[in-house]
């Protein structure tokens, strides 16, 4: 198999409402960087689009393309994505922008405020419409219904694989230095990882997928 390549996309996307506040979520990038460091590490080579975080890459030589929005990072995806075997999108994506962004900052009256958020473009299915032909993963990060929810999300973002994990699980999820994950993919099959540092669980996903390429035959 020739030498893959991959681009992964880590950490929150910042939705500002004005120069001083935004809409996001709490989000530390640390799994995305730990997969793209665990690609690196087997001599892949990576590209990591990253939302805002107060993390570096644990390798200098990493290509990093920083964005804040995810109409940036869609973008940045978009520019980048077919010159890469595999698209792995651990980044949690802000869902809605607000429709108006205020130049000065919004003085405080005593009145209350609307916001109308305006739906953000869903990453994934641009790439799909892009045409893209590679392998694509994603994650699911659910409070319930785990296992239906995150099929569904396999299926409708035409996913070959999806990561798991139930952020309502202690050591689990957005600010936690380990997870519990399970695996799923469009060929039916399902691992689950107990709980274990963010490192290992990159470690064991780049793996699988250079598994799933060889067992299915993929060509990329
Ligand atoms: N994703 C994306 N573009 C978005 C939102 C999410 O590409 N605008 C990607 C995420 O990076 C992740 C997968 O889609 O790999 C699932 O993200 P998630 O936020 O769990 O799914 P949503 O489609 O936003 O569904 P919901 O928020 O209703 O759970």
């Amino acid at each position: 198999m020739k030498k893959l390549s991959f681009l992964v996309t880590a950490g929150p996307t910042r939705e500002f409402i004005d120069p001083f506040r935004f809409i996001s979520n709490p989000s530390s990038g640390k799994m995305g960087y730990e997969i793209a460091y665990a690609a690196y590490e087997k001599g892949f080579e990576v590209l990591l689009i990253s939302g805002p975080v107060n993390m570096a890459v644990a390798d200098k030589n990493i290509k990093v393309i920083p964005v804040v929005s995810a109409v940036q990072m869609r973008d940045a995806v978009l520019q980048n994505i077919h010159r890469f075997d595999v698209l792995i999108m651990a980044a949690a994506v802000s869902d809605y922008r607000p429709h108006q962004y205020n130049e000065n900052k919004i003085k405080k009256s005593d009145a209350s405020i609307t916001i109308i958020l305006d739906k953000n473009p869903d990453i994934l299915n641009e790439v799909n419409k892009s045409g893209y032909s590679g392998i694509k993963v994603g994650f699911a990060a659910e409070t319930e219904n785990l296992t239906d929810y995150a099929l569904d999300k396999l299926h409708r973002k035409k996913l070959n694989l999806i990561v798991a994990n139930d952020i309502s699980k202690q050591g689990a999820g957005f600010e936690s230095e380990t997870n519990a994950v399970s695996i799923f993919s469009d060929t039916h099959n399902r691992v689950d990882i107990p709980l274990a540092p963010k490192r290992e669980i990159a470690v064991f996903l780049i793996d699988y997928i250079v598994e799933y390429i060889r067992r299915n035959k993929k060509v990329v």
